[in-house]
C-alpha cells in the first residue's frame, strides 16, 4: 500500500466577502508535504486575500483553515507569531529594510529566536550561498539591483529553514532574464531545503517550469487543479484564456 502523504495545508470552504465585493466563495485546497503549488488566478482574484487568512493576517468570514496542524483563526497572537516563524514569506514587492545592511536584513528574523544566535554568522552566510550573494553582504538595500533585491528577500524567508515557503508573485516586474534566474533559485531553494511552497502567480510559463500542481482560482473557488499538462488539455474557456496568455 501506498504511503499516506502528509497533509500541510487544508482549506475547506473559505468565505470571504468585502462589502458586496464577495472574493472568496467556498475556497478548498490541500498541500502535501513536498509539493511544489502555483495559485494562478487573474489579479484581484482573491490570491492574496486567501493566503492573508491562511497565515491569520486577516479572518475570513467563515471556512475552516489547517497550517501544520494549526488553525490561525483560533490562536493568539504569540502563537501566530510562532506559526509564522516556522513559514517562510516572499511578499510582493522584496520589502527589505532600507536602512539595514544585507547583514542586518537577514539577522532579523533571528531576533525572536534567542537559542539561534550562536548560529547566526553561519545561517546568514549559508542563505546567502543558497541565493549566490555571499558577497553583497555588507551592501546596503539601495546599492543593489532589483533582481538582487529580491534574492536578498528570499535569502531571508530561508533564514529560518522554514517548512513551508510562501512566494506571492515572485517574479511580477522583473525582466525575463531576471525573473528565469528567480525560478531557477525557487526550484533550487525547493530542493536544498527540502520545503513545501506555495507561489502565487499570473504568470503561465513560470507556473509550468515549477509547480508540481496547479491549483486555478476563478470566481473565488478553487476551479480546477492538476498539471499544466492536464489543464492545458482543458477545453473550458476559462481555464483555456490562462493558456493562451503571452
Ligand atoms: N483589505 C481589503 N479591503 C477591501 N477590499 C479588499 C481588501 N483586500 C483585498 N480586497 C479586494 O479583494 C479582491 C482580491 O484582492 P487580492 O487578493 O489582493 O487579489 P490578487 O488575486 O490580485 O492577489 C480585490 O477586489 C480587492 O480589491
Ligand atoms: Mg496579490
Amino acid at each position: 500500500m501506498e504511503a499516506q502523504k502528509e497533509i500541510v495545508i487544508e482549506i475547506k470552504d473559505l468565505y470571504k466577502s468585502f462589502g458586496q465585493n464577495r472574493v472568496l466563495n467556498g475556497f478548498n485546497m490541500t498541500i502535501y508535504k513536498g509539493d511544489s503549488i502555483v495559485l494562478l488566478g487573474k489579479s484581484g482574484s482573491g490570491k492574496s486575500v486567501m493566503i492573508k487568512c491562511l497565515v491569520g493576517l486577516m479572518q475570513p468570514d467563515s471556512g475552516s483553515i489547517k497550517i501544520m496542524g494549526d488553525d490561525p483563526t483560533k490562536l493568539s497572537q504569540k502563537e501566530l507569531n510562532l506559526l509564522r516563524s516556522k513559514i517562510g514569506f516572499l511578499f510582493q514587492g522584496s520589502a527589505l529594510y532600507d536602512s539595514m545592511t544585507v547583514r542586518e536584513n537577514l539577522e532579523f528574523p533571528l531576533r525572536i529566536h534567542p537559542e539561534l544566535l550562536a548560529q547566526k554568522e553561519t545561517r546568514v552566510k549559508q542563505a546567502l550561498e543558497s541565493v549566490g550573494l555571499l558577497d553583497a553582504i555588507d551592501l546596503m538595500p539601495s546599492e543593489l539591483s532589483g533582481g538582487m533585491k529580491r534574492r536578498i528577500a528570499l535569502a531571508r524567508a530561508i533564514m529560518l529553514r522554514p517548512k513551508i515557503i510562501i512566494y506571492d508573485e515572485p517574479t511580477t516586474g522583473l525582466d525575463p532574464i531576471t525573473s528565469k534566474e528567480i525560478t531557477l533559485l525557487i526550484q533550487r531553494i525547493q530542493k536544498e531545503y527540502d520545503a513545501t511552497s506555495l507561489i502565487i502567480s499570473h504568470d503561465i510559463d513560470f507556473a509550468k517550469a515549477i509547480a508540481s500542481r496547479i491549483i486555478m482560482l476563478i470566481d473565488g473557488i478553487n476551479y480546477a487543479s492538476g498539471t499544466a499538462l492536464e489543464l492545458e488539455k482543458s477545453t473550458d474557456p476559462k481555464i483555456k484564456a490562462f493558456f493562451k496568455q503571452t
